[in-house]
């Protein structure tokens, strides 16, 4: 029996001018459900690799995945079409996107874009989209849902869409939500309470999170367990508490001098 969620023995490689270069080698890696577990690596560690390689949205090539195996609900990722992967994808596995930018289309209000992801992944009419977007949109604790419907992207603060990205990613009901890096463009401040809200949510919900940082302050504020990634590594695992009290390698050592005291002493 394989646990909810399980990688083994993955090796993904991307393809340079100078031949194959392995981003990721990770041998046995553990997702517990209806927990929320943390990555933290640097940046260029493989994060947002392994993020794409779950999702099966990894660029190949330049991307190859040379062998392995990603265990959900008891049945290997790796092994889909594409087409089984789509509906994974969002129905079951959603991505919250390090850059809200780049996922909101310019172009479409809020309101639009949510609707359409809604009636695309759920069949339903577009009154009923409707009705759960603002639903959605109350969820993610943005005030005047039905004035944030009409509005544009650029039209709203940093805070917000990334509110709506959440949204987005919750819209579907997906049971494992990959956030990569979800407060990387934020101030410290709006960064508190995003962390809050994905928390709340996870519980609420009961979703179980892959939280993905760089640093290992913001993970130790929302997560059960977590991995540090090294060179596409996993070079330490367990529970918060016990790395954070006696983390093995030198690494970890020094990504927990970087914490700010104030979290530390939680
Ligand atoms: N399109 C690409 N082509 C070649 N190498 C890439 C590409 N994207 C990422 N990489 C390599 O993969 C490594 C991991 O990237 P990434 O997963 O984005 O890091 P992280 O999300 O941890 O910052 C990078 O160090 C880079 O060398
Ligand atoms: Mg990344």
């Amino acid at each position: 029996m394989k646990n909810y969620f399980e990688i083994e023995n993955l090796q993904v490689n991307y393809q340079t001018y100078e031949g194959e270069k392995n981003i990721l080698d990770i041998e046995h890696l553990v997702l517990e459900k209806g927990k929320t577990f943390g990555l933290v690596g640097e940046s260029g560690s493989g994060k947002s690799v392994l993020a794409q390689t779950i999702l099966g949205i990894l660029s190949r090539p330049p991307g190859v995945i040379k062998k392995g195996k990603i265990f959900f609900n008891g049945e290997d990722l790796l092994s889909k079409s594409e087409k089984a992967m789509r509906k994974i994808r969002g129905k079951q596995i959603s991505m919250i996107f390090q850059d809200p930018m780049s996922t909101l289309n310019p172009v479409f209000t809020v309101g639009t874009q949510i609707t359409k992801v809604i009636q695309q992944n759920q069949g339903v009419n577009k009154k009923e989209a409707i009705k759960r977007v603002i639903e959605k949109i109350e969820l993610v604790k943005i005030s005047d849902a039905q004035g944030i419907m009409h509005a544009y992207p650029h039209e709203l603060s940093g805070g917000q869409r990334q509110r709506i990205i959440i949204a987005i990613a919750l819209s579907c009901d997906a049971e494992l939500l990959i956030a990569d890096e979800p407060t990387r463009n934020l101030d410290v401040t709006i960064q508190a309470g995003i962390l809050k809200l994905i928390a709340k949510l996870q519980k609420e919900l009961n979703v179980s999170v892959l939280f993905i940082a760089n640093n290992l302050g913001l993970v130790s504020a929302t997560c059960d367990h977590l991995a540090m990634l090294h060179k596409g590594k996993i070079i330490e695992v367990g529970t918060t508490k016990d790395v954070l009290r006696n983390p093995q390698h030198s690494y970890t050592k020094a990504f927990i001098k970087a914490i700010p005291k104030e979290k530390t002493n939680e």
